[in-house]
């Protein structure tokens, strides 16, 4: 990427996440559905009624469903999982339930994704949670620590993501921090659009620092010594305060994340 060397140019660079997708498929306005499935509905369902995500879905932006799996299963002791053929240690998620509870949610409403969070998926980021803020709706599969009968990977998800190298012990957390990046950048979830737009890797930078009252602060450890704000930001000059926050993001992102420039 070529360093940008004005303000005009960092504000041009925002990747455009209001615009519909060109094929006329998903969202033109309007909310978000996502249909989480998961075996311990416990875990992701508080989360998704807290704070933004809450706050989203009482405004009509968003709707997010929590189903969980034992639900659909066909097997009187409510069990969702198996032996793996070929020896292996660990347990299975079979087709079954999941083959159900994909088929009921299908029946009722076209899915643009139909997503399968899985370490050996591709790696979630900003570009991918604005492509998937423009759907209307979306599945999340969460996946089990050995993961899910392989015929549903094949036949059903359309879409496999991981949220970074390392394994966690099931797929809700991943779930989670999908929904959360899709639903604040969805307009009108967060009220200062300029600050959905402005974070880091939204253009690749990373964000510059930010202060707040009282513009001296006297640390406990050493009261005699005096934390300034840096004067730039008090001197209401706002294409000056702007030209600065450029400089420190692009100065931090090439002291801390040089590959973001090259992208
Ligand atoms: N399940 C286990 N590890 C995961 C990861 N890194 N990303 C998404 N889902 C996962």
């Amino acid at each position: 990427m070529q360093e940008k060397n004005n303000l005009q140019d960092m504000n041009t660079a925002f990747t455009p996440i209001t615009t519909p997708s060109p094929k006329g498929e998903g969202r033109d306005g309007g909310r978000i559905r996502i249909d989480i499935i998961t075996v311990l509905p416990e875990l992701i369902e508080p989360f998704t009624k807290e704070s933004i995500l809450g706050r989203a879905q009482k405004k009509g932006l968003a709707e997010i469903y929590v189903h969980n799996l034992r639900d659909y299963t066909a097997d009187k002791h409510k069990r969702v999982d198996d032996y793996p053929f070929g020896g292996k240690a660990g347990m299975v998620i079979q087709c079954q339930p999941l083959d159900a509870c994909i088929s009921a949610l299908t029946s009722e409403r076209h899915y643009d994704e139909i997503i399968f969070t899985a370490p050996d998926g591709e790696t979630f980021n900003q570009p991918m949670a604005n492509e998937l803020s423009l759907k209307e709706n979306i599945i999340i599969i969460c996946g089990h620590y050995k993961g899910i009968d392989y015929r549903i990977r094949e036949h059903l998800i359309t879409k496999e993501v991981s949220i970074g190298d390392y394994v966690l012990t099931g797929g809700e957390l991943a779930a989670a921090i999908m929904t959360d990046a899709i639903i604040r950048v969805v307009p009108g979830v967060i009220g200062d659009v300029e600050s959905a737009l402005s974070d880091s890797f939204q253009d690749n930078l990373l964000e510059p620092p930010c202060y707040t009252r009282p513009a001296e602060y006297h640390p406990i450890s050493n009261p005699d010594e005096t934390w300034s704000v840096p004067s730039i930001l008090l001197s209401g000059h706002e294409a000056n305060i702007k030209n600065w926050e450029y400089e420190q993001a692009l100065a931090r992102t090439k002291e801390r994340r040089p590959d973001l420039l090259d992208k």
